[in-house]
C-alpha cells in the first residue's frame, strides 16, 4: 500500500490566517515550515487513490502531488474515492472542492453521513454538480476499496469518540461521531491505523496499535492548556478539552502511551498551530524524536 501524508495541520492550517501566536509568527518568517490541513491518501498500487478526509486545502494538496496527475484521458483522475473519519469542517469542506470530479465513492460512518446530508448539507450541494456514490462505513465491519485495476485495500472504521462538530450539536444523529480507520493491504500484509481525532485513549486501542505497522495519530495539542497560553484568547482549557484531542505531553498523554509500541512506526498529524512540536528546535520536538515518534512534513510518502 502506498501512503501520502497530504496535510498534517489541524483546522486552520499552519500558519492560521488570523493568528499571530509565537508559532504562527515563526512560520511566517520562514523559521518553521508551513503545513496544510490534515488528510492522507492511500492506494493499493498507485493506479487508484483514496483520500482519507478531504481538507479545505485539498486542491493545492492534489495539484502538488505527482501521484494525482490526471491521466490517461484529459479528464481521467487517479482519485477513486474518499473515506471520512468524522464530519469536522477541516476534514469535510474539501468535498465541495472535488465537485468537478464525477463518479467518486464516499464512505462515512452513519452519524457522519447523516451530518453531511442534513446538518452541513454538502451531499445535496455536490449532487447538483456530479453523481457520486455515498456509502456507509459501518463501524467494526471490514469493507473493500478497489482501484480501477482491481487491486484492493481492506478498511475498518473504529469508533473512537462521541465529539460532535460544533455545527451539529443539535443533530438528530446518534454517534459515534469520530472513527479511526484501520487499513490493510492483502497483497503485502501492510497495515495502517489513521486516527487524527482522539479525545482519549479508547479501550482496546493498545491492541489496535500493536497490530499495525504504522499509526498516524492525533497530535493536535502538546499540552492541555496550550490554546489559551499561546493565543491569550478567551478559549479556556475547558474549551480546548471540549475540542476532543488528547494532549501529547504529560502523564496520560499520548506520547507516554505510544512509548509502549517501539516496533510500530508512529507519526503525529493534525498539529495545531500553537503546538511547540512544529518547531524542530524545541525541547518538545526533541522529546518526540528521542522516543522515535515523527512529525514528518506535508507530502511525505511511504509504503506498507
Ligand atoms: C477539531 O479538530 O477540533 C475541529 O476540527 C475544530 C474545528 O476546526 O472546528
Ligand atoms: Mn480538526
Ligand atoms: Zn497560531
Amino acid at each position: 500500500m502506498k501512503v501520502v501524508l497530504l496535510g498534517t495541520a489541524a483546522g486552520g492550517g499552519f500558519p492560521q490566517w488570523n493568528c499571530a501566536c509565537r508559532m504562527c509568527a515563526a512560520c511566517r518568517t520562514g523559521e518553521v515550515t508551513t503545513r496544510t490541513q490534515d488528510c492522507i491518501a492511500v492506494s493499493p498500487t498507485g493506479r487508484g487513490w483514496f483520500l482519507v478526509n478531504a481538507s479545505p486545502d485539498i486542491r493545492a494538496q492534489i495539484v502538488s502531488t505527482p501521484e494525482f496527475t490526471p491521466s490517461p484521458g484529459p479528464r481521467d483522475t487517479p482519485l477513486s474515492g474518499v473515506l471520512l473519519t468524522d464530519a469536522e469542517l477541516d476534514h469535510a469542506l474539501g468535498l465541495v472542492m472535488l465537485r468537478e470530479g464525477g463518479g467518486l465513492r464516499v464512505w462515512a460512518p452513519p452519524a457522519v453521513a447523516h451530518a453531511l446530508e442534513h446538518d452541513f448539507g454538502v451531499r445535496g450541494v455536490v449532487a447538483r454538480y456530479r453523481q457520486w456514490d455515498w456509502e456507509i462505513a459501518e463501524p467494526g465491519t471490514e469493507f473493500e476499496v478497489v482501484e480501477p485495476g482491481g487491486e484492493r485495500l481492506l478498511v475498518t472504521a473504529i469508533p473512537v469518540s462521541g465529539k460532535r462538530p460544533r455545527y451539529a450539536t443539535e443533530s438528530a444523529a446518534e454517534g459515534p461521531w469520530v472513527c479511526a480507520y484501520r487499513i490493510s493491504d492483502p497483497a503485502t500484509g501492510g497495515t495502517l491505523l489513521y486516527a487524527p481525532c482522539l479525545a482519549a485513549w479508547p479501550e482496546g486501542f493498545d491492541e489496535l496499535v500493536a497490530g499495525v505497522d504504522c499509526v498516524v495519530l492525533d497530535g493536535t495539542f502538546h499540552s492541555a492548556e496550550e490554546m489559551p497560553g499561546a493565543t491569550g484568547s478567551a478559549v479556556g482549557g475547558g474549551e480546548q478539552k471540549s475540542m476532543g484531542h488528547i494532549p501529547i505531553g504529560g502523564p496520560g498523554g499520548s506520547l507516554e502511551l505510544l512509548r509502549a509500541h517501539p516496533r510500530v512506526r508512529r507519526i503525529y498529524t493534525h498539529l495545531n498551530n500553537t503546538n511547540p512540536v512544529l518547531d524542530k528546535g524545541s525541547p518538545e520536538h526533541a522529546e518526540l524524536a528521542a522516543a522515535g515518534v515523527e512529525v514528518p512534513p506535508d507530502g511525505t510518502t511511504f509504503e506498507l
